[in-house]
């Protein structure tokens, strides 16, 4: 078992390289990966960057120079789901871009074009029973289990929040997800996403999002310590 972490910001992976032994630091297009351990588990931690296409290319970095065997993403989202508020986690059962729109040409939605199965991505069955009961071991938050959706767009919009709901049944939006976890279903490797909520996605978002970042990190950080000292 080789675990491959990402997170998209600092803050999201500078507590988890605080607790990890690394033992070689690499560079490929760009981004750092540490090599080490935590808890005795073999793991690559990384930096991928904001977005959609920095998500993709360091998933796939991930499977071709490290052969990670899994693959968590764990980071801050926007709640969509009525029931979630903010510090509340989100583990992923599967994932979409909902920002792929090709309803011109008759495509669904969400939907990939010409596109070889589902565009929703499912996450592994096994991580999603791990993540949730280590969640629930290590918060008193409310904790969901759901499609996350994800695209190149921040989002603050409250009549988006409603669409994204309505079109895609979406738990929270965030901008990385459904583009590691097309990667990770393409190579056959299996993947979860672990999200804090930082904000409603709504009017309040920006500074919603600023103030709760850190806390929302934080909590990041001790599910995968967990997840990686229970497997
Ligand atoms: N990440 C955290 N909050 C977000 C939001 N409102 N939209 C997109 N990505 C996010």
């Amino acid at each position: 078992m080789k675990y491959g972490i990402i997170g998209a910001m600092n803050e999201e992976i500078e507590r988890m390289k605080t607790e990890m032994t690394v033992k070689k630091t690499h560079r490929y297009a760009s981004v750092t990966f540490y090599e080490g351990t935590m808890h005795g588990k073999g793991m690559i931690l990384c930096k991928c960057g904001v977005g959609k296409v920095n998500a993709a290319m360091t998933s796939q970095l991930l499977i071709d120079k490290f052969a990670t065997t899994h693959i968590l993403f764990t980071g801050v989202a926007g709640a969509v789901d009525e029931t979630l508020n903010v510090g509340d986690l989100v583990i992923s059962t599967s994932a979409m871009q909902h920002d792929i729109d090709v309803t011109a040409l008759g495509f669904k939605k969400g939907q990939i074009p010409y596109f070889e199965g589902s565009s929703d991505f499912q996450a592994d069955k096994s991580l999603i029973e791990i993540a949730t009961a280590v969640a629930k071991e290590s918060t008193n938050r409310h904790i969901l289990q759901g499609r996350i959706v994800s695209g190149d767009q921040f989002i603050s919009n409250q009549d988006y929040v409603e669409t994204l709901r309505e079109d895609f049944d979406a738990a929270c939006v965030e901008m990385e997800g459904a583009a590691v976890a097309q990667v990770a279903s393409m190579n056959e490797v299996p993947f979860v996403i672990i999200r804090s909520m930082s904000d409603k996605a709504n009017g309040e978002a920006s500074m919603s999002f600023n103030e709760f970042t850190e806390l929302a990190s934080e909590q990041s950080h001790l599910l995968v310590s967990n997840i990686l000292k229970h497997t």
